[in-house]
């Protein structure tokens, strides 16, 4: 990728064609003092509001910038390889950690341990990485005092409060508003479906288990969502199509959102999947489109329970879990309170958070 002048026009040449490049989209990122402010990079000028027939007077190239001239009277110097970064409409940063699948064969999952500045540095850069490869991450030794997966989670990014506040204790306790609140074994599932936008990210912070069942389960919907659109095209076809209602409801409260199953994206791609059948509601269509919904979803749910797709593991004291709510559904196997205590703190954040701290790390240590 290169760009060139001819006369007093730009023009970007990706090496199979030429395309000129708008003098106006050039006049938006000149950036001399008087147009962009050093601290916040951001314009003391408003190019909205400015008329766009605008025209280049002159340009050149020397040293890695184009030296260009405006109709406007505004002269400004904009480097070559900023420019050219821009050239890409694509997140390159987040798109190009590419997903690993896994399933119960999956081993040697790097943990990370947990130290002081943790937060700035190497170690984080490639504790996030891991966590978009594999959609989780544990991290060791992580201090339990003072509720500290909240300044754990402040020090990525912020934390998404929910309906089930800022964090979440998850201990048996009576009269629960959800099931994660009993003893109780709970299937595979992912987080808050009924949310728009749904959480991200699920931190889980293990404080005591003193019980021998309570095992924590996670299973890859990337990876059951690949392996049933290859083995049953018709069912992924469905459930990639029909929208269901997501409901929940308290004394305070009634929050709903629709959605697909399997959720892609513009390329047809994987994007999300939400899956809690304790509060997911079918619409009312045609006999024959249910029969084949129903059938396609209890495939989805055989993938998603089977011994085969998941792995199992105990959190120790002082373990903390990140989760993608929107890739990786979580459960647990039940315990028994009698045996001793079991104290798990929850909490969300969004994907916002970590890319934001990916991107601050990487242009930290140049990767
Ligand atoms: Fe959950």
């Amino acid at each position: 990728m290169k760009i060139e002048l001819n006369k007093n026009k730009v023009f970007f040449n990706n090496g199979k064609s030429l395309q000129e490049i708008h003098p106006f989209w050039l006049r938006e990122r000149v950036d001399g003092e008087d147009f962009l402010d050093k601290g916040t990079q951001q314009r003391l000028f408003d190019p909205s509001i400015m008329n766009s027939e605008i025209v280049i007077k002159e340009a050149h190239i020397k040293d890695g910038f184009l030296e260009v001239g405006f109709n406007d009277g505004v002269n400004s110097k904009l480097d070559l390889n900023k420019l050219e970064s821009e050239f890409s409409d694509k997140d390159i940063i987040i798109k190009s950690i590419s997903k690993k699948k896994w399933d119960s064969n999956l081993k040697n999952v790097k943990n990370f341990e947990y130290k002081e500045n943790l937060f700035e540095t190497k170690e984080m850069h490639d504790l996030l990485v891991s966590f978009y490869e594999y959609g989780f991450v544990i991290i060791k030794n992580v201090p339990t005092e003072n509720n500290y997966i909240v300044k754990f989670a402040n020090s990525i990014g912020s934390v998404r409060r929910t309906n089930f506040g800022e964090h979440f204790n998850v201990k048996s306790k009576s009269d629960p508003n959800d099931l994660a609140y009993t003893t109780l074994h709970i299937g595979p599932h992912t987080d808050n479906p009924y949310r728009n936008p749904v959480p991200c990210i699920q931190m889980l912070h293990c404080i005591e288990n003193e019980v021998s069942g309570g095992y924590s389960t996670l299973v890859d919907g990337y990876t059951v969502s690949e392996k049933l659109k290859k083995e049953d095209p018709e069912a992924y076809k469905i459930l990639t199509d029909v929208k269901v209602r997501f409901k929940f409801t308290d004394k305070s409260v009634i929050l709903e959102d629709w959605s697909e199953l399997i959720h892609l994206d513009e390329n047809e791609e994987f994007k999300q999947v939400r899956f809690s059948p304790r509060l997911d509601y079918v619409p009312m269509l045609e006999k024959d489109k249910l029969d084949q919904f129903y059938k396609a979803r209890k495939k989805l749910s055989d993938l998603y329970n089977s011994e085969k797709n998941e792995v199992k593991f105990k959190l120790e004291p002082k373990d903390l879990m990140m989760m993608d709510n929107h890739r990786v559904l979580h459960g647990r196997t039940k315990f028994d309170p009698e045996e001793g205590k079991r104290f798990l703190q929850g909490c969300y954040i969004d994907f916002d958070s970590t890319e934001g701290k990916l991107r601050h790390l990487k242009r930290k240590f140049n990767l």
